[in-house]
């Protein structure tokens, strides 16, 4: 059950846009004379934009950004409220409201560290990399592999980008991802779960990470991304089930070898290395053919590669004998 304490700087239900219709800068304007005066908060937001945005994001006045209108997705969007207090996040804890125990993540200072096959190793503080990447708005499903899903206004940038910053060497073939350990952040309260393989791994190939889809998030629902929801920095990757799309991640390093993820670690029969979404292969627990929609009743079919074939079936022709789709 979701329990939702309201916070003081949330206004009453009435009084603001309901996040459904949430709308995009431009519109938003264009919609202004509509919105209660008493709605709006210094930034020209609706209130609710931020609800769960960090309150000491020193880069909110970047957002909102452009939304790219080639990633479109003809379901309506997920509640920011759903988005924000329905999460996957185990280093706060193994169930779904950890949103509140993740306030406590300090954000920064935080530094995200590039090495292993690059021309040179370095660690850059998160605010210079923000401000050095074209920030732009991406409406993208999220499919996780626990079948249920959401669809969500992502803003950050591709992931190219960022694999250009880091300037990889010619012999680099994949990309393993880190997020904050025992070393940033001893206490948060998950990774006393010493069983768990911590620091939370993902991996990508180089391939994967540079087609177009492949996304850093740094902003949700046109405001920075909410703690829970992985800042100051993480993956999305909208074909693959959502534990790829690792959060709050310090360190990317590349390399030749194949990098063993978190889930693989802990049961690589069950949450494999590739990953895509495929409803014909099932979990070996339970079938992937049908989806639950967050914030409704219904069940809809899953989709091959989550709806986003057309964009990254061709990074896997000739892999048939890899298990792609676990
Ligand atoms: N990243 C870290 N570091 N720790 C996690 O537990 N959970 C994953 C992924 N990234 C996870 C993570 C899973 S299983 C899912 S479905 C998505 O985050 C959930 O993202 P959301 O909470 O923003 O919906």
């Amino acid at each position: 059950m979701l329990v939702k304490i309201k916070r003081g700087w949330e206004l009453p239900e009435s009084a603001v846009t309901p996040q459904s219709v949430y709308l995009n800068r431009r519109r938003f304007l264009q919609g202004a004379g509509s919105v209660a005066a008493g709605a709006m908060v210094a930034g020209g937001l609706p209130a609710r934009a931020r609800a769960y945005a960090p309150e000491d994001d020193p880069t909110a006045d970047l957002y909102p950004v452009d939304r790219n209108t080639r990633y479109t997705v003809e379901r309506p969007l997920t509640s920011y409220e759903d988005a924000a207090t329905y999460n996957n996040f185990y280093e706060f804890g193994s169930h779904k409201q950890i949103w509140r125990a993740a306030q406590d993540l300090p954000i920064r200072p935080w530094t995200v560290t590039f090495d292993g096959l690059v021309e040179e190793e370095r660690t850059v503080d998160i605010d210079t990399l923000i401000r050095a990447m074209p920030l732009e708005e991406r409406v993208y499903r999220l499919r996780c592999v626990e079948a249920w899903s959401m669809v969500i206004p992502w803003s950050g940038f591709p992931m190219a980008e960022l694999v250009n910053y880091a300037r990889p060497l010619g012999s680099a073939r994949y990309i393993r991802m880190q997020t904050f350990g025992a070393d940033e952040f001893p206490e948060a309260p998950g990774l006393r779960q010493f069983w768990y393989p911590w620091p939370y791994i993902e991996g990508l190939t180089i391939e994967e990470a540079t087609n177009e889809l492949a996304f850093m998030v740094t902003g949700l629902y046109g405001a920075p991304v909410p703690r829970q929801n992985g800042a100051p920095l993480r993956l999305h990757t909208p074909w693959k089930y959502g534990f790829k799309s690792v959060k709050s991640i310090v360190r990317f390093t590349f390399t030749e070898e194949r990098p063993v993820s978190f889930w693989e670690e802990i049961q690589g029969s069950e949450y494999g290395f590739w990953a895509n979404v495929n409803p014909e292969v099932p979990h070996p627990r339970w079938s992937q053919a049908t989806e639950r929609v967050i914030g409704t009743d219904e069940r809809i079919p899953t989709q091959l590669y989550n709806g986003y074939a057309e964009f990254v079936a061709g990074l896997y022709e000739g892999m048939e004998g890899e298990r792609l789709f676990m």
